[in-house]
């Protein structure tokens, strides 16, 4: 058996030898290697020998099938070299021509944007963090000083989910501020954090508003923080990414979880502060609400308002491509036209 094995793999590398081209290489290997080939058909009667006789021509045959595949695979690594040669010779292949370029995916404008802002502030030490979509009432509104019928709640008009009775109501998150519950809870001042993440608000789209958005939240609460320390942090924030010429409004402004509040509008990029369709013809386009935490938002989650105070912020991400670039319309980011997301 052993000597017939041999034999076999004699007769086969000679036959291998002289085969010349793709078609004979094949022929070989089903004749060989293939399921009904000499090899395969006594590796299969292996069973019917003694133990002893069984392990060595067991072994023997599995060298000689090791030995047979790499020989194959030699083979058709010379024949496609030759062939590779032959046809660069006869000049049918032009290895000077440019290779065909392979389509690839990019970032997102809303992603580069995202990773821009997180990266100006986490330069001036906040941290990033994330929370859910999905949030409670408590955090969107109630722990925001905004309970039940508080006509703030206008403010922000809600996508609810249904609960089931006697559970509380759920919703999608119309603001990045719950976040700030959340992580007060559970951290101690000195915080400064920064949440980036998609918010959702059930109202009619038009030029400058959709009815899901990103938002950045920010938040940095310490003894000792001001006002004016929220200004600095947002006139750094505009010149890192409108560019030292642009002008920067504060403006007093309401929401129920800070107090004073502020609204930061930044002069239209698109027309220079003369008033287009871009900014409603204002000169102006509001990018975040701000202001000073609220102490009964600190109080609420146990942080004492007389030793700890804070700032907040929340900007509407898209807006900010949308005045760089003079992006008329925020729909155009997800309605998912190629030739508009091609451009960034
Ligand atoms: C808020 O959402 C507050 N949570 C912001 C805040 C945070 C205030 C912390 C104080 C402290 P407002 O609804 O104004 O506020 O939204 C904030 C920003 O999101 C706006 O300035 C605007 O840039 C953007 N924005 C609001 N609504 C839309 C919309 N429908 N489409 C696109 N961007 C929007």
């Amino acid at each position: 058996m052993l000597q017939r094995l041999e034999d076999l793999r004699a007769r086969a590398l000679e036959e291998l030898n002289k085969v010349s081209n793709a078609r004979e290489l094949e022929v070989w290997r089903v004749r060989y290697l293939g399921k009904k080939s000499d090899l395969t058909q006594l590796l299969r009667s292996l069973a019917t020998l003694n133990l002893e006789e069984r392990r060595q021509v067991g072994a023997q045959a599995n060298e000689i099938k090791r030995a047979l595949e790499s020989s194959l695979e030699e083979k058709n690594r010379l024949l496609q070299e030759a062939i590779l040669t032959y046809r660069r010779e006869a000049r049918e292949l032009d290895v000077t021509l440019p290779g065909r370029p392979f389509p690839i995916g990019r970032l997102h404008p809303t992603t580069q944007i995202l990773k821009e802002i997180c990266h100006v502030f986490q330069n001036m030490g906040f941290e990033v963090i994330e929370g859910p979509d999905v949030e409670w009432d408590y955090y969107n509104f109630e722990a925001l000083n905004i309970p039940q019928h508080h006509p703030a709640r206008d403010m922000f008009a809600t996508l609810w989910i249904d609960a089931a009775s006697g559970e509380e109501a759920r919703l999608l998150r119309t603001h990045t501020s719950p976040m700030q519950i959340r992580l007060m809870e559970k951290e101690r001042p000195p915080i400064r954090v920064i949440v980036p993440g998609r918010v959702y608000r059930y109202e009619a789209t038009d030029a400058t508003h959709e009815s899901m958005f990103y938002q950045v939240e920010g938040l940095a609460v310490d003894k000792g923080i001001t006002l004016a320390d929220l200004k600095g942090a947002l006139l750094d924030f505009c010149r890192c990414v409108f560019g030292e010429d642009r002008k920067v409004r504060f403006r007093c402004d309401y929401f129920p979880f800070v107090e004073p509040g502020v609204e930061v509008a930044i002069s239209c990029l698109a027309c220079n502060g003369t008033g287009c369709r871009l900014c409603g013809y204002s000169g102006w386009i509001e990018i975040l609400g701000a202001g000073m935490v609220h102490p009964d938002v600190l109080a609420r989650v146990d942080i004492n308002p007389k030793v700890y105070s804070g700032f907040a912020f929340g900007m509407g991400v898209e807006r900010i491509p949308m005045l760089r670039y003079g992006i008329e319309d925020i729909r155009l980011f997800y309605s998912n036209d190629l030739r508009f997301l091609r451009q960034f």
